[in-house]
């Protein structure tokens, strides 16, 4: 299921993205691929996650997210060409998942907008940004916080997970969410 998932938007986004087309892809291309791209992720890692909870109990199941989020990231930029992440205001891996400026700047603008009543499903932010490299496309899509999300992210969490998180982010923030907060945001650029 994994594997086939990875695998048939691999050969899609690999067929949309030949070289010479992305410097002629309008911004509506690039804002599809990036939704694919996310798509994949979010599906490949929730199957993950719901997977070792049911097997294993949460304290089993930081490990999913430790180690199968950034692979699951690493692996969708090999294939796709794209830089693709995860970032939040309050991170847990931060060594990982800081925002940079342009992010933070649009991580506030998800909230202000969730606070003026937008839903945060699907709420996204496109930029072409100017770097030493040259033009950069950059794509951020909110992560709204689920059910299944506050077994390790939710408000007084059992002390055995809560001395895991402990141990493996000693500066941990990523706790008191409810359902329906933004829990981060899935982040994507590509050169143009
Ligand atoms: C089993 C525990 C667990 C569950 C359940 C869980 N997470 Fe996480 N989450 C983690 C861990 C551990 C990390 C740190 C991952 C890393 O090192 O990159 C993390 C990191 C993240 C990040 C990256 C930003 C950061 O804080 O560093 C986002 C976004 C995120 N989780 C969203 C979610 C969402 C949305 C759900 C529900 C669909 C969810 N998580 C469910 C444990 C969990």
């Amino acid at each position: 299921m994994t594997k086939s998932l990875l695998a048939g938007s691999a050969l899609a986004l690999a067929a949309a993205g030949a070289t010479s087309m992305y410097a002629m892809a309008t911004t509506q291309d690039d804002a599809d691929q990036a939704r694919g791209i996310i798509k994949t992720f979010a599906t490949t890692l929730q199957g993950e996650l719901k997977g070792a909870i049911k097997s294993g109990g949460p304290v089993n199941a930081v490990w999913v997210c430790e180690e199968k989020a950034p692979a699951i990231a690493a692996q969708l930029s090999e294939q796709t060409g794209w830089d693709v992440g995860r970032t939040s205001l309050k991170t847990r891996n931060a060594a990982l998942n800081t925002p940079d400026a342009w992010e933070q700047t649009v991580l506030e603008q998800f909230e202000s907008r969730k606070a003026n009543g937008e839903s945060p499903k699907g709420m996204s932010y496109a930029s072409v940004v100017e770097t030493d490299g040259g033009k950069v496309y950059r794509y951020m899509q909110a992560i709204p916080t689920q059910q299944v999300c506050l077994a390790c992210h939710g408000k007084d969490l059992p002390p055995d997970l809560a001395a895991a998180l402990d141990k493996a982010y000693p500066e941990d923030q990523a706790r008191g969410y409810s359902v329906g907060d933004i829990r981060g945001a899935f982040t994507l650029s590509k050169p143009l």
